[in-house]
């Protein structure tokens, strides 16, 4: 069997064990890696080179994971230095670097030790030269050996992707950007927005604050033209970046325009004339940081949560991130057009960020 671990969202590892199950037909024991948060590993079988490398590739276009791992072995060190490490890896079969054509280590570590990360890799790296005669090399490596140490307990694999996934900037999912919004969604999430609202063929599909687009550029990217999408923004800046990023994609049957979250029904009313009314709407809503002085996220909140009934097809959805999940709670309870019916917390860039779904009472 091989055994990999994937990296992903804070506190969303149940979602990326769904993804896994439904593309990775192949793949058991899928679980949260040792109860770590971010981490989840599951085996599949070792096939032909043919094989694994089809299953590798299934693997790499996830949309839920950061990065992947090849699990090699995993231990706890008996006393928190070097030479306990190093002991331990000796133990552990790392035969492909025996014909291996050149290789790299790195390291991470969280917790007290004797050793920095620097030394760990510099270390590992030459416990692995005086093993095999392996050459290094820092950039055209065949093998990344990745060590990393949580406290007493260490894994070690060979890390397979270098930069990562959730920008959709390399070969899996490629998304092309010319424009950034500083507050943007980060693609990973947008995946599990758009997954919570259980998005389909067939669905029309509002993003009202689409900033730079990141959430109908991963829709598009998933559905093609088989979903209709609607986007919006007040601002002039985020309209122009979005349309730009979509063209780059040629994601051409994506509709932009100037709208007020606010004023749903106003604001693209002979859009709902023309194409019936929505069945998906998700969103990151505005943080309010750098405006909290000017604007009022309950009035905010009210106003998008009241227009947008108006809007949503009667088996709707709404699918949100939020940092204001309070005062995003007591706006659901206090108009009573909604239930709520599926709650994450996750993190990103240090913030505690909220995820709802709700749904038409
Ligand atoms: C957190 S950002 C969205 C980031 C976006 N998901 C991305 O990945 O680039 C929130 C956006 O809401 C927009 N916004 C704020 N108030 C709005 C309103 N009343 N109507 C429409 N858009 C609004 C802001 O201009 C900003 O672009």
């Amino acid at each position: 069997m091989k055994k990999y671990l994937v990296t992903c969202d804070y506190n969303l590892e149940e979602l990326v064990i769904e993804e896994i199950k439904q593309n990775i037909t192949e793949a058991t024991e899928i679980k949260q890696f040792e109860n770590f948060s971010h981490r989840v590993s599951f085996l599949v079988p070792n096939f032909d080179k043919e094989k694994n490398n089809s299953i590798l590739q299934k693997i790499l276009s996830l949309r839920s994971i950061h990065s992947v791992i090849e699990l090699k072995g995993s231990f706890y060190l008996d006393k928190p230095t070097l030479e306990n490490l190093k002991e331990k890896i000796m133990e552990i079969d790392l035969s492909e670097l025996k014909t291996a054509k050149s290789f790299r280590a790195s390291a991470e570590r969280y917790g007290t030790h004797d050793f920095t990360s620097m030394e760990m890799a510099k270390h590992i790296g030459h416990t692995v030269i005086m093993r095999y005669k392996t050459p290094v090399s820092l950039t055209e490596y065949e093998y990344n050996l990745r060590v990393d140490v949580i406290g007493s307990f260490v894994f070690v694999g060979y890390q397979i992707t270098d930069d990562t996934l959730a920008h959709r900037q390399g070969n899996y999912n490629k998304i092309e950007r010319i424009f950034h919004h500083r507050a943007a969604t980060k693609h990973t999430l947008a995946y599990h927005l758009l997954t919570l609202a259980g998005l389909q063929e067939g669905d029309s599909l509002l993003d009202c604050t689409c900033g730079g687009g990141t959430i109908i550029l991963e829709a598009a990217s998933m559905f093609g033209n088989k979903i209709k999408i609607l986007a919006g923004d007040m601002h002039e800046k985020a309209i122009k970046g979005t349309k730009e990023n979509l063209k780059l994609n040629n994601f051409d049957f994506v509709e932009v325009r100037e709208l007020n979250a606010r004023h749903l029904e106003e604001t693209i009313e002979d859009y709902v004339e023309e194409n019936g009314q929505l069945d998906k709407i998700v969103c990151n809503l505005p943080f309010g940081i750098q405006s909290a002085k000017q604007v009022n996220m309950r009035g905010l909140y009210d106003q998008f949560l009241s227009s947008a009934n108006k809007i949503l097809s009667k088996n709707g959805k709404i699918v949100v991130l939020t940092m204001r999940q309070g005062v995003f709670r007591e706006v659901i309870f206090m108009i009573k057009k909604y239930k709520i019916t599926k709650e994450y917390v996750t993190e990103a860039g240090g913030l505690y960020l909220h995820i709802f779904v709700i749904e038409k009472i």
